[in-house]
């Protein structure tokens, strides 16, 4: 399956997608990188990969649609049949979202639907949550929402900063990610019915629900 990874930044997700395509028998490949944001670290990591990489700066368009129009014509330019977020920070048009439907995931760090949109660690340790975590879904047009493909539970200690929980959250981020882009790439994950249905799993497949992933 052709992969099109959208980033904003550092690009630590898009490197965990990078390594598991690296593998012969991963049934997805990236295609292409797209960053909204010049300088984002993401893209040198897409280049050190030698995966084709632009920037389609959101600042030089005039209105959300015409930058969405850029986007959807650039990765159907890149042959794209699946999207990836990864902490690509840009909310996107209810028409893109629906042209891509069921095409697209995105990575957010907790466990949704709890803690949507931004400053999620802090909030977390503000509630008092003992588990926080983080979720694969396929996307929709609200936020952070969308059928659920894996999700993964992670402590949240009494002394963790917002980056402290970051960090323990990011490390489950880039195993659930490339477990489930594999189960959808396979067509082992579909949505029906606005929820996440597996099939034909062996197995060696790690259906990823509320655990910590080995
Ligand atoms: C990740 O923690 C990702 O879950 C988050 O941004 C970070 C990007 O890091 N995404 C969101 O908050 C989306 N709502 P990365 O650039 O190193 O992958």
């Amino acid at each position: 399956m052709k992969v099109g990874v959208l980033i904003s930044g550092r690009g630590s997700n898009l490197q965990a997608l990078i390594d598991a395509c690296a593998d012969a028998d991963f049934p997805a490949e990236i295609v292409t990188v797209i960053s909204n944001k010049p300088g984002a670290g993401g893209l040198e990591l897409a280049e050190a990969a030698g995966i084709p990489h632009q920037v389609i700066n959101h600042k030089k368009f005039e209105d959300r649609e015409s930058f969405d129009g850029a986007l959807d014509e650039a990765l159907r330019g890149a042959g794209v049949e699946l999207i990836c977020s990864a902490g690509f920070m840009r909310i996107l048009t209810d028409g893109f979202v629906e042209k891509w439907r069921n095409k697209q995931l995105n990575i957010h760090p907790s466990l949704l639907p709890s803690f949507k949109g931004l400053h999620v660690h802090e909030r977390s340790i503000e509630a008092g949550v003992r588990i926080s975590g983080c979720t694969v879904h396929f996307v929709r047009a609200e936020m952070d929402d969308g059928p659920i493909v894996a999700q993964a539970a992670v402590p949240v200690h009494g002394d963790d900063t917002a980056s402290t929980l970051a960090a323990r959250i990011l490390v489950a981020e880039h195993k659930i990610y490339p477990l489930a882009l594999k189960l959808v790439a396979e067509g082992k994950a579909r949505v029906v019915g606005e929820k996440v249905i597996f099939s034909g799993l062996d197995e060696g497949d790690d259906v990823p629900i509320l655990s910590h992933p080995r």
